[in-house]
């Protein structure tokens, strides 16, 4: 098993206020292929699930009865991610971490099973926002599926935001084919992949 890469600890001061933020937040499709900082991915992935109460273990953004369904993978390019190698990496919320989970740079194969989205695999990194229904439908049965979507759209607005605050582009993607998505990234059965959000400098 791979040493985890820790991340820097994320930043909670910025240069832009929320509502400059909320109004300069845009879907942006078009990417330089300059690396961004591990600063950076820190503070996107702790804005998308980090988590904000030690004692509680709550994080970034809500969740129904603190079910946490949401489970993060990033797909990096070659030093597309200042210090970091290729591969996918699955995002350890806890001690706020990365684990390789799987070696090489899959963002081309990424953006075959996303309808040929080119900009899955001009961004510097993509970020796979999955979902473990059972862990909120085991409380909530039928209606948890409805919770963990809107679930998603949260940890989305919030890497829309960071992004935006850190000067950098995304775009929230819903169009894929779930099952390639699902062996392009060597996901076992119970991970449904639910955003894909590719993330770089705005070319
Ligand atoms: C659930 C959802 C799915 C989306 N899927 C895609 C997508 O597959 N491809 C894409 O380019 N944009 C996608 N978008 C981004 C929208 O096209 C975008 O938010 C919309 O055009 C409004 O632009 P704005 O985000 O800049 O305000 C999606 C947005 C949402 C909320």
């Amino acid at each position: 098993m791979p040493a985890p890469i820790y991340l820097p600890s994320p930043s909670q001061k910025g240069d832009v206020s929320l509502e400059e933020t909320i109004v300069q937040r845009r879907s942006i499709r078009h990417f330089t292929s300059e690396p961004i900082s591990q600063f950076q991915l820190s503070q996107i992935l702790w804005a998308a699930q980090g988590i904000t109460n030690t004692s509680r273990k709550h994080r970034t953004v809500p969740s129904a009865g603190a079910t946490y369904p949401l489970e993060i993978f990033v797909a990096c390019g070659n030093k597309t991610v200042e210090g970091i190698d290729d591969g996918i990496y699955h995002y350890n919320i806890d001690n706020h971490s990365l684990t390789l989970h799987h070696k090489g740079d899959v963002r081309l194969e990424l953006a075959g099973a996303a309808l040929d989205t080119e900009f899955v695999y001009e961004a510097p990194v993509d970020i796979i926002i999955c979902a473990v229904y059972s862990r909120t439908l085991m409380y909530y049965g039928g209606r948890g599926e409805r919770y963990v979507h809107i679930e998603v759209g949260h940890a989305g607005q919030n890497i829309y935001l960071q992004a935006t605050a850190l000067g950098l582009a995304t775009v929230a993607i819903g169009a894929f084919y779930d099952e390639p998505v699902r062996e392009v990234l060597r996901l076992d059965k119970q991970y449904q992949p639910l955003y894909i959000m590719p993330v770089g400098k705005p070319a």
